[in-house]
């Protein structure tokens, strides 16, 4: 018998086993480790959160930004009436010029001229809001044949209402006396201007449209504020 015959197998003659990363990919469906060596179950359980934590962020996020963009998206909700104006809804009825239609028609008006207050509504709008159909201001409203004269009744002294005196015929500020003719022209020296008239038109059969402003006071002029 050989020498070579007789020789117990060396230990480098064993072939080497496969390392744990070569063995570990694939080798049974039931295998509960991936490759880095990481159990396949965790991974699942990670993959979840991260999604569910995704969603939590993303709903309240999308909601947000649809509030916050609400103003810019949201659609009017004008329409337009016959006449070519436009009309809010629940609303005034305003035209391109800042004409509101009064609900009050000019044959409501007393024929003499006596004056009529009126409480002006406008809807105030800001960004975020819409207030429907909000008092701004009250006039002095006058029939003078097929037309209308109206004036602010805020005070171009220092803003009182200016209140109409029928006894006297003419128009009174009781904070400093200041008294005007019924076509707004003072009567003594107190204002520093006639009483502040508003554009008015009649319309629509009837209608009157008015455009409502107020003015600076303690001025001589007449100025938009
Ligand atoms: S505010 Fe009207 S008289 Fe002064």
């Amino acid at each position: 018998m050989s020498e070579n015959q007789n020789a117990t197998p060396d230990a480098d003659d064993t072939p080497p086993a496969e390392s744990a990363s070569e063995t570990c990919c694939g080798t049974s469906p039931s295998d509960e480790s991936d490759c880095s060596g990481k159990p396949r179950r965790n991974f699942v359980v990670e993959f979840a959160a991260a999604a569910v934590g995704a969603l939590v962020g993303i709903v309240p996020a999308a909601i947000g930004g649809l509030f916050f963009l609400d103003p810019l998206v949201r659609k009017g909700d004008k329409q337009a009436d016959p006449a070519g104006n436009s009309e809010d809804t629940g609303g005034v009825v305003k035209d391109a010029q800042g004409f509101i239609r009064l609900t009050l028609g000019i044959d409501a008006l007393p024929e003499d001229g006596t004056p009529v207050r009126y409480t002006v509504r406008d809807d105030i709008v800001n960004v975020w809001n819409k207030f429907p159909n909000q008092p701004i201001g009250s006039v002095w409203l006058r029939k003078i044949q097929d037309q209308v004269l109206a004036f602010n009744t805020v005070c171009p002294h220092l803003g009182c209402a200016v209140d109409h005196r029928p006894s006297e015929g003419d128009f009174y500020c009781p904070c400093h006396t200041s008294a005007f003719d019924l076509d707004g022209k003072p009567l003594n020296v107190i204002p520093p201007r006639a009483m502040d008239t508003l554009e008015a038109e009649v319309r629509d059969g009837g209608r009157i449209w008015l455009k409502y402003q107020e003015f600076r006071g303690a001025t001589s002029e007449k100025v938009p504020v």
